[in-house]
């Protein structure tokens, strides 16, 4: 039962997971506020870039695609029948993830944070619910078959986790300039 959750959880959750990471990868270029600023502070900052927004998106929509062909195989090895992901799902909860990491750097600088300051909470969880949000508005039946409020529950503790241990792990492999 458990396993079944926080493996269905997990599951669901990739393709929002892998944006902020690919778009690590990838970033740079021009940042999409194109340096423009709002009550003498950047809208977003040199962080939140076109190419890491594109990449990000990208790759967790191709991602959801390679989960699709990997969950027969992954679901009977398991023994946990893991949701597949309809190309809407895929694409909002990737590009879900990227907004809301994207929202959370324009209440950063609204709040006076500069680039790469932490913001507890916030850096953990915002792309949670840009994911869950777009999911829900590109995919509505298939989000609710597949996020019940049982596998929610999961997703909310599990993810800020994940995300603390994964970027110090970035950090210390020298992908990232801060543990967060
Ligand atoms: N990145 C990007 N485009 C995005 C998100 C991230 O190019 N939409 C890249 C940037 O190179 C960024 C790095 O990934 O510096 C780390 O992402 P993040 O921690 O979200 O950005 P920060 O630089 O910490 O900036 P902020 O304070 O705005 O979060
Ligand atoms: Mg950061």
């Amino acid at each position: 039962m458990v396993v079944s959750l926080v493996a269905t959880a997990f599951w669901a959750m990739l393709p929002a997971y892998v944006p902020n990471n690919a778009a690590v990868l990838a970033g740079g270029g021009r940042p999409i506020d194109g340096g423009r600023t709002w009550g003498g502070r950047r809208v977003l900052g040199d962080g939140k870039t076109w190419r890491g927004t594109a990449a990000g998106t990208l790759a967790g929509t191709l991602l959801a695609v390679v989960l699709n062909a990997a969950a027969p195989a992954v679901s009977g090895a398991l023994g946990v029948l893991l949701p597949t992901f309809p190309l809407a799902a895929g694409f909002g909860l990737a590009l879900g993830a990227m907004l809301g990491d994207i929202g959370a750097s324009f209440l950063k600088r609204r709040s006076g944070r500069e680039r790469g300051a932490a913001f507890p909470g916030l850096d953990q969880l915002d792309f949670v619910v840009g994911a869950l949000v777009l999911a829900l508005v590109a995919a509505p039946g298939w989000f609710s078959a597949t996020f019940t409020l049982p596998v929610l529950a999961v997703v909310l503790v599990m993810t800020p986790v994940l995300h603390v241990v994964t970027n110090v792990g970035a950090y210390l492999l020298g992908l990232k300039n801060e543990p967060w």
